[in-house]
């Protein structure tokens, strides 16, 4: 120690019964000096980051997992182009192919720049809720609507079942349909053809609504459900790339689920089909109004 001088180190200790588990504690020394005897002694300051250290974890991986999905189809675009300016442009049928794979993954790109955004707008508490009174069955029958092409062309049925007494719920309406969407273009992607998808509502409680997408496609191994609604976490990247995923739709559901003071699950048997369910506060103003 030189005069006045503080020194900080940070240690990280594995905790005896866990495997994962580690706590994170910064120290700081500060030497104590009394006039006249030089150094005396030193203070040393422990403080628990753990919690700190976990957040700046989680943010490193997502902007390295965000460049990363980024620079993806940036390279693809790049070596397309360059073969083009090569001498493919000459070649019509190459050409053609060659463009509409620079045309996908720009797409892609835009996707993704779309969903982060997003999520970003969630995190900052920015995005406010316009909350208004919204008949369920209705808004489960318009997701169905919107979907109606896809759905016909793979030959899934959809069913639509609201039990009786539900009727209005306040919600932010451009919010639940995005992740209603989300949910059912997952339970789309993957269920086989001829598949069977069933949109339920129903009341848990009193005051609190579920409401359910359930498919009996490829489901998901039991090892990733944990993480599932971790961002950027797929099954399968390479398969859900090509099915023009982002990894990100079902983090972006529960942050708006949250929002609106509610919670998701999902349960998956791998080969029989997943069912994700969210609820929702029933609220009394909504009862009241009607
Ligand atoms: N209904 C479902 N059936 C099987 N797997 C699913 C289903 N919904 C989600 N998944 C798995 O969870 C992953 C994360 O979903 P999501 O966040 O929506 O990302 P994306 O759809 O962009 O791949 C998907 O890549 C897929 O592996
Ligand atoms: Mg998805």
């Amino acid at each position: 120690f030189t005069e006045n001088e503080v020194k900080t180190t940070l240690l990280d200790i594995a905790l005896p019964d866990d495997d994962d588990d580690r706590l994170s504690v910064r120290i700081t020394f500060t030497p104590i000096h009394r006039r006249g005897e030089g150094e005396s002694g030193i203070i040393a300051v422990l403080q628990d980051v753990t919690d700190q250290e976990k957040l700046e974890q989680a943010r490193r991986e997502f902007v390295a997992n965000v460049s990363h999905e980024l620079r993806t189809p940036l390279t693809t675009i790049k070596s397309y182009l360059e073969a083009l300016d090569d001498g493919a442009i000459e070649e019509p049928q190459l050409a053609s192919r060659f463009i509409s794979v620079t045309r996908s993954e720009t797409e892609r790109m835009i996707r993704l720049v779309t969903d982060l955004l997003h999520l970003s707008r969630l995190d900052s508490k920015q995005s406010m809720m316009s909350k208004s009174s919204t008949e369920v069955n209705e808004m489960l029958e318009e997701v169905a609507d919107r979907f109606s092409f896809q759905l016909q062309q793979r030959k899934i049925h959809i069913g639509i079942q609201v039990e009786p007494g539900v009727t209005n719920l306040l919600l932010d309406r451009d919010k639940i349909d995005q992740v209603l969407d989300n949910l059912v273009s997952n339970a789309i992607k993957y269920t086989g053809d001829e598949g069977t998808i069933q949109l339920r509502a129903y009341k848990l409680e009193r005051d609190l609504l579920a409401i359910s997408v359930q498919d009996n496609g490829i489901g998901i191994p039991k090892k990733d459900l944990s993480r599932i609604f971790d961002r950027f976490y797929r099954v399968d990247k390479a398969r859900s790339r090509n099915m023009g995923g982002t990894g990100l739709g079902l983090s972006i559901a529960r942050e708006i689920v949250k929002a609106h003071g509610g919670t998701i699950s999902l349960e998956s048997e791998l080969g029989q089909g997943t069912r994700v369910t969210f609820t929702l506060p029933i609220q009394q103003e909504a009862e009241d109004e009607l």
